[in-house]
Order: C-alpha cells, then structure tokens, then sequence
C-alpha cells in the first residue's frame, strides 16, 4: 500500500457507507480513521480494512459526546498532529419504524445528524488548519432539499419525515456556512447524497449497493483541488438543488 500521508476521518464508519467510505479510501492510499459510538463494532471493522491493507485505525466517538468530541481532538493532535479530510457520515432515521413522529424523535435526529457534524467540525477546526488541502464532506441526503421538496414532491413524499428531512436541509446550510466561513483558513467543505443505497438505514429495498452509494463521498475526498465544489450538494459529480 503506497500511503499518501491524507489523515481521513469518517463518523460512523463501523458499517454501512462509513466502512465502504473508509475502504476505498483506504484502498488508495488515506490513512484512514473509523470512529464508533461502540469500540468492538469499530475494531471489528478496523481490523476488517486492516486485512484488506489499508492503513486503519479505529477511535471510539458517540458524535453526540462532547467529552468523547474532546478526546477525539486530543488523540488526533497526539498521534497525527492535523487532519486532511473530515467526512461527517453517522447519522439516524428514527422516524422510519412505521410509527408516527414526535418531538423527541425529531429532537434526537436533530442531535446526531446535525447538531453533532457542527459540534465535531468545530473542535476539529484547528487540526483541518493544519491539514494540507482540507476538506469537509457532510453526508447529507436529498431528502434534505427544499428545492426538491418543492418542486417533486411525488418523487420524495414517501420518505418525507420532519426530523429526518430538516436535519439533512439543516446540514446543507451548515454546510453552505462551513465554506463560506472556512474559505480563508483553507478549509473547503461539501455536502453529498450518496443515492439510496442499501444499508441498514437505507434498507433491502433500496437499489443502490453500498460500493456505489460510497462514490460521491470518496470522489469529493480524492478530486483535485481545484475541481473541489466548493459549498455544493453534489450526487455523483452532479450539483442537487438545495
Ligand atoms: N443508505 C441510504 O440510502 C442513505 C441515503 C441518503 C443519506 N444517507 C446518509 O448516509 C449516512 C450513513 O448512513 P448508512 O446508510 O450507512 O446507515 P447505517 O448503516 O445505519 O450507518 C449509520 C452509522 O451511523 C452511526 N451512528 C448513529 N448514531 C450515532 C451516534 N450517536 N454516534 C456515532 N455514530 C452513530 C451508526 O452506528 P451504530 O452501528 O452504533 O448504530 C452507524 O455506524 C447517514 O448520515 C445517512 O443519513 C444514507
């Protein structure tokens, strides 16, 4: 394995797209680091790209911990001193068990999907500033964009839920601020939607396998510099409406 000495973080990256994510990347040469809200899950799948011979390492994160934020940021100054590229992937989708949606539901989605990808970016700014050619991916998803909402509704009303939805349209706006705000630091940010892929979330019936739904982000993670889209929702290399 030829290592190109890029520092990848990816959020839940013990299964579904974050492994795959992980895997690609791996698999061209990013030292990559798998964080897990459960250490075993994170070894297991660290190991698992191990054995493939990609250069992985597994950190224990409940993006939702702020101690566990801190020690993250501690661990990785320690042991890499910067960070390449931040892919902000855990996320949920509690309103998806058949069951009306509430407030907690909607409060709690809001936690992990958007509140937590600000939380982390932000403590993880200093180590992004000292990154050569930093990147921030915001796993998104298009059920998170207004102009789609708006203009094809039939196309998305079947998965439409308040928490899921506003969360990801959240994230796109804290995406758009994170390239605004981040420009002058060197600091590039993007938002993706990886398709509708199958993985526990996306479930069986969705008809994308995992290996594509990965593209988009590790395409963002590994395109030249200057073809970076900077402070746009891409799918597959194409801009989605907000
Ligand atoms: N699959 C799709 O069709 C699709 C479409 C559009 C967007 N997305 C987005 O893609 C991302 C990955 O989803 P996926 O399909 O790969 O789903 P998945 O297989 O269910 O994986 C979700 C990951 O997020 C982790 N996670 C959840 N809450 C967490 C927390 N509090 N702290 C740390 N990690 C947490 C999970 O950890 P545990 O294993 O511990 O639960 C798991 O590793 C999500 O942001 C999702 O919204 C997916």
């Amino acid at each position: 394995m030829n290592k190109n000495n890029k520092i990848t973080l990816i959020t839940g990256a013990n299964k579904g797209l974050g492994k795959e994510i992980a895997r690609q990347l791996g698999l061209q040469g990013y030292t990559v680091i798998l964080t897990s809200r459960n250490a075993d899950a994170g070894e297991k799948a660290k190991e698992e790209l191990v054995g493939a011979g990609c250069d992985a390492h597994t950190v224990t994160l409940d993006v939702t911990n702020s101690e566990d934020i801190a020690n993250l940021a501690d661990h990785l100054e320690k042991t890499f001193g910067k960070l390449d590229i931040l892919v902000n992937n855990a996320g949920i989708a509690l309103e998806w068990d058949g069951k009306p949606s509430n407030a907690d539901k909607v409060r709690r989605t809001l936690e992990v999907n958007l509140v937590a990808p600000y939380a982390l970016t932000e403590a993880l700014i200093p180590l992004l500033e000292k990154g050569d050619d930093a990147r921030i991916i915001n796993q998104s998803s298009m059920l998170g964009s207004i102009g789609t909402a708006e203009n094809n509704w039939d196309q998305v009303s079947g998965f439409m839920t308040v928490g899921y939805s506003t969360s990801k349209a959240g994230l796109n706006m804290l995406t758009q601020i994170q390239a605004k705000t981040l420009a002058d630091k060197g600091i590039l940010a993007a938002a993706a939607h990886p398709g509708w892929v199958k993985t526990d979330l996306g479930t069986d019936a969705a008809p994308m396998e995992v290996t594509e739904g990965a593209s988009t982000v590790v395409e963002l993670a590994t395109m030249p510099r200057e073809d970076f889209p900077n402070g746009k929702f891409i799918h597959k290399g194409e801009p989605l409406p907000w």
